[in-house]
């Protein structure tokens, strides 16, 4: 992991330093540090040399560039028409029951944060959900035991890679 003013520097090498180079820089930092950080985005703005402001307006406008601090795992379950028909929220109740948060909380070991999001292109195979880049299809209450206790133990099970 690069240190925050180096990865910025070599964002901006790698994408340009305009203004239309903001977003792609910004989802390189939350590639790495999984949000953005203000110190993050005061040296972005510095690397650009646009006003502060102007970075958190783009960062906040964008619902996927989070803000906040976020776990290792980031669960998204789809909340949208075809998975919220097809047990949505059963689902959502496994994983609350089991890591005990709630939508838009982190454990507090860091390790897991829980997001709904807008649907994810899976709707032939509802409800389904995102663990970072993987996704998970045809969820049940006791996939969701499994597919969390392996990442529990830092074992990525199953699951389709997305980008
Ligand atoms: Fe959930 Fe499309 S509605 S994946």
């Amino acid at each position: 992991m690069k240190p925050i003013t180096e990865l910025v520097k070599d964002l901006a090498d790698r994408h340009g330093r305009e203004r239309r180079n903001l977003l792609p820089i910004l989802q390189g930092v939350v590639e790495q540090e999984k949000y953005l950080s203000e110190f993050s985005m005061i040296e972005i703005a510095r690397e650009l040399n646009i006003p502060v402001t102007e970075v958190y307006g783009t960062a906040t406008f964008y619902s996927f560039l989070e803000c906040k601090k976020m776990g290792k795992y980031i669960i998204r379950i789809c909340k949208t028409i075809t998975c919220s028909m097809k047990g949505e929220k059963q689902i959502l109740l496994a994983i609350e029951d089991m890591l005990k948060i709630k939508v838009g909380e982190t454990t507090q070991d860091g390790k897991f944060t829980l997001l709904e999001t807008n649907c994810l292109g899976f709707c032939h195979k509802a409800p389904a959900m995102l663990i970072n880049n993987e996704v998970y299809t045809e969820l049940t209450p006791e996939k969701i035991r499994e597919i969390l206790t392996g990442y529990l133990n830092d074992k990525i099970i199953g699951g389709e890679h997305v980008n």
